[in-house]
């Protein structure tokens, strides 16, 4: 414990919400310059049995089998950021993805940061911008990725044998800037402001020992993952997430998406592999194309998401129909090629986001696109869909300029870290 723990015990479960208040009845003192901690009295200031409901549906359980973040039904915004390992001590590694797990159980509840107090001698624990904002659905999802399994840590041994740099790939043009990284934080929430909190404080926990590597911000969510969820559009304007799998459909995702028996590492089991592409549009060029065409390109009606052999979103594509002797999904539509009927009935989740970052100066035009995430047992599943993008139409209006690879390990129980296992 702490001496700021020590100060204020009661702080550690603090919801960001009701510290508002309590700010409010402790103010006069911080500003006379005491060290104060915030009583626990003042816990039930300002706060309805209504505003109590409303914000624990905004919760979702950091503890579980599984990470949340992954088939939990998609937020409004991403955070995402790889970190890497400065340190060459193995135990300040540990050290710090244990302070993370505790800051992200508690800022996922909409807590403050454990440890927090009001003493104008010292940083907060907790940066602030998050005070008085609800849980928002934040998910934190962890992810390991190949490099830190090199001779660094002694986990050389407890590297899966699956997780390796992705290879060269059709339609990339990487950017060094955003390739890899030892460790991933996926930061969801419905608040983007709530998101680059948690990966914030996250950062800043983990001063000298890690550091961030790259960042993207997801502004739009473009796939579901319930079936509750509208599908929503992508900056193609194309409804996405269409077939996408649910959270429902356990028998498929224990097949195609969580990490089994089969897994060489049991750390692993009951995790998944996390693929991530940061995928430039070619905007202007598609915003010139003909919608017939855009249509084609993807094998699905723009306004409806129907397919074109189809009349409303969730019709099934027909990719034997013909008329006048060629398919009427083409053969180069994406849908046609990603599909699970042309892949051996295989699925990955798909759970991305749509970026923009700014103008490309040079050219004068959009820098955006679609931040592509996708969870799957087996980083195979992913390169059996990337390589038949050789033939998609889409390439014609896309390039990937960012790439990384991360073995998502399962959920912790409660007084479990992030990593346990894996060190173990
Ligand atoms: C900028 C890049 C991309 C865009 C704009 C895009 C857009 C779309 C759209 C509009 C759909 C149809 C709706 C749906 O069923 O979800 C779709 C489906 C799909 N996409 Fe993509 N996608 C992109 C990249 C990728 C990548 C990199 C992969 C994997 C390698 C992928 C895999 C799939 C799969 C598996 C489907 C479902 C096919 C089906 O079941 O019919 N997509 N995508």
């Amino acid at each position: 414990m702490t001496d700021h723990d020590a100060l204020m015990p009661e702080r550690r479960r603090m919801s960001r919400r009701r510290f508002i208040g309590e700010v409010g009845m402790v103010g006069a003192g911080v500003a006379a310059g005491g060290a104060l901690a915030a009583c626990g009295s003042a816990l039930t200031t300002g706060a309805s049995a209504a505003e109590d409901a409303a914000i624990a549906a905004q919760v979702v359980p950091f503890h579980g089998r599984r990470q949340a973040g992954i088939i939990t039904p998609v937020q409004e915004r991403l955070v995402f950021a790889t970190f890497d390992v400065i340190t060459a001590e193995r135990s300040a590694l540990q050290a710090t993805l244990q302070t993370w797990t505790r800051a992200a159980a508690a800022m996922t509840q909409g807590e403050l940061l454990p440890g927090g107090v009001i003493d104008p001698l010292g940083p907060m624990q907790d940066t602030g911008e998050a005070l008085g904002l609800t849980p928002g659905s934040l998910t934190l999802t962890i992810g390991f990725g190949p490099s830190l399994f090199d001779s660094r840590f002694g986990l050389a041994a407890r590297k899966p044998a699956r997780l390796e740099p992705l290879p060269a790939l059709p339609l990339e043009e990487l950017d060094p800037t955003y390739v890899g990284g030892d460790i991933s934080i996926q930061a969801c929430s419905d608040d983007p402001q709530i998101a680059f909190h948690a990966v914030r404080n996250l950062a800043r926990l983990a001063t000298g020992v890690m550091s961030l590597r790259w960042m993207e911000f997801g502004f739009g969510k473009t796939s579901k993952t319930s079936a509750a969820q509208a599908t929503p559009r992508n900056l193609m304007g194309f409804k996405d997430g269409t077939r996408n799998l649910a959270s429902s459909q356990t028998q498929l995702l224990d097949r195609f998406v969580w990490v089994g028996p089969e897994s060489d590492q049991a750390w692993l089991r009951g995790g998944s592999y996390q693929v991530v592409r940061r995928m430039r549009m070619f905007i202007e060029a598609w915003d010139e194309d003909f919608l017939e065409d855009q249509q084609r390109v993807f094998g699905r009606y723009k306004l409806s998401g129907a397919p074109l052999t189809g009349v409303i979103e969730m019709d099934t594509p027909d990719f034997k129909a013909t008329q006048n002797g060629d398919h009427v999904i083409p053969e180069n539509a994406h849908i046609r090629l990603l599909s699970p009927e042309q892949n051996g009935g295989m699925h990955i989740l798909r759970r991305g986001f749509s970026f923009s970052d700014g103008v490309d100066s040079q050219a004068g035009t959009l820098f955006a696109g679609l931040f592509f995430i996708a969870y799957m047992q087996d980083p195979n599943q992913f390169l059996t869909l990337a390589r038949k993008m050789a033939g998609d139409a889409l390439g014609e209006y896309v390039r990937v300029v960012g790439s990384a690879l991360f073995a998502v390990p399962s959920g912790v129980a409660p007084g479990e870290s992030w990593g346990e296992s894996l060190f173990a």
